[in-house]
């Protein structure tokens, strides 16, 4: 297992900067997700870490060894591709095998491991098809099988899993997961589904529209604490609001025009965390209590009126407007059904949450 160092990377297509001075350490061994908007970049990334482009300034390290201008075929890195890329004239079994064959193994431990490998991504049906007799999805999983067959010491995985239906997906990133768990190889995830992402990383990036990163962290860490509004808007759903700051220890109290302030908790003040400035605070739905009734123990308590409710199966939407006009998002696990208080549309309703639960953003 090998780390994967970008130093200063630079690169431009026909003029346009889409990488300026970029760098991204991605920690051996570890299943990083790599995230963000269509077109910031997240392709060229791979495609210099394998190396089908070039920089125009900068370093590529694998572990300790600059590779930025080795040939690709020196790099022990496999890529699987957005198209994935299989050879149209082999059939299932021969497009797996084909690495193994040109390391020069022999016909048996060939056999034996590409059967285990078609067992784990479910081709087992599907041995002896031609490619172009297979589903969309069916192609995607043979392109996996052919790269983890060859143990790279770096799998690159560009949006791997899109032409699966939701089920297969969901099992397939299972078996991802645990492959990388037992081949420890350096997993590079590229995906703009932020559920995937949160679900298979032990550590993600999320990259603006700019081609920078905004945030690398724990999935955990991103979602709670994200630094910014584009990162709390990127990965999940948030209420954001906008109001002007002061200062108490570690509470911020946020007035929003309302007869209320908000309070947040703020465990190290930044520099920018002045009183008088204008800031956003970003809650998450689920972080939100709704009742009718008074409770108590809550920092933060805010009247509204329910005006939309959206039944999702696992949790309930609620759409609840503020007497200021800012509608909240609320999301409610649907537990127990029976006991439940009964809310309505155009009930007046209280919502609850902790300081600990929201965040201070910068303008
Ligand atoms: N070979 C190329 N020639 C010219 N422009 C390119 C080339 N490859 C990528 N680009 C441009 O670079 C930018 C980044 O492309 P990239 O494919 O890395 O985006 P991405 O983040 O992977 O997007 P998506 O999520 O849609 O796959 C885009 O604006 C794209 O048009
Ligand atoms: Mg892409």
């Amino acid at each position: 297992m090998k780390s994967i160092k970008l130093v200063n990377i630079k690169k431009s297509f026909n003029g346009e900067i889409i990488l300026d001075n970029l760098n991204l350490t991605i920690p051996a061994g570890k299943f990083f997700a790599l995230i963000g908007p269509s077109g910031c970049g997240k392709t060229t990334i791979l495609r210099l870490i394998a190396g089908f482009e070039q920089p125009d300034g900068g370093k590529i390290f694998l572990g300790d060894e600059e590779i930025t201008n080795l040939p690709i075929n020196e790099r022990h890195v496999n890529t699987v591709f957005q198209n994935y890329a299989l050879f149209p004239h082999l059939n299932v079994f021969d497009n797996v095998a084909y690495g193994l064959r040109i390391r020069g193994f022999s016909r048996d431990v060939i056999e034996n491991k590409v059967l285990k490998m078609l067992r784990t991504v479910h081709l087992d049906a599907h041995i002896y098809k031609s490619i172009a007799q297979l589903s969309g999805g069916q192609k995607q999983r043979v392109a996996l099988a052919r790269a983890i067959i060859n143990e790279p010491e770096v799998l690159l995985l560009d949006e791997p899993l899109t032409a699966l239906d939701p089920k297969l997906r969901e099992r397939m990133l299972i078996e991802l997961i645990d492959l990388q768990s037992k081949l420890k190889t350096t997993f590079v995830y590229v995906t703009h589904d932020h559920f995937e992402a949160l679900t298979v990383a032990d550590q993600m990036a999320i990259m603006n529209s700019d081609g920078e990163i905004e945030q690398i962290g724990k999935p955990e860490q991103i979602y709670e604490f994200p630094v910014s509004t584009f990162v709390a808007k990127f990965v999940g759903t948030t209420n954001l609001f906008k109001g002007v700051v002061s200062f108490a220890d570690n509470v911020a109290e946020v007035s929003l025009g309302l007869s209320n302030l908000i309070k947040v908790y703020v465990p190290e003040r930044k520099s920018w965390m002045v009183d008088g400035k204008e800031v956003f605070v970003s809650i998450r739905p689920e972080k939100i209590l709704i009742s009718k009734k008074e409770v108590e123990g809550f920092a933060n308590k805010l009247q509204g009126t329910v005006e939309a409710i959206i039944y999702h199966g696992r949790s309930t939407q609620y759409n609840v407007r503020l007497s200021n006009d800012h509608v909240i998002h609320v999301f409610e696990q649907n537990e127990e059904h029976f006991t439940k208080e009964v809310i309505d549309y155009g009930d007046s309703v209280m919502l609850y949450w902790q300081k600990e639960n929201a965040v201070l953003l910068e303008r």
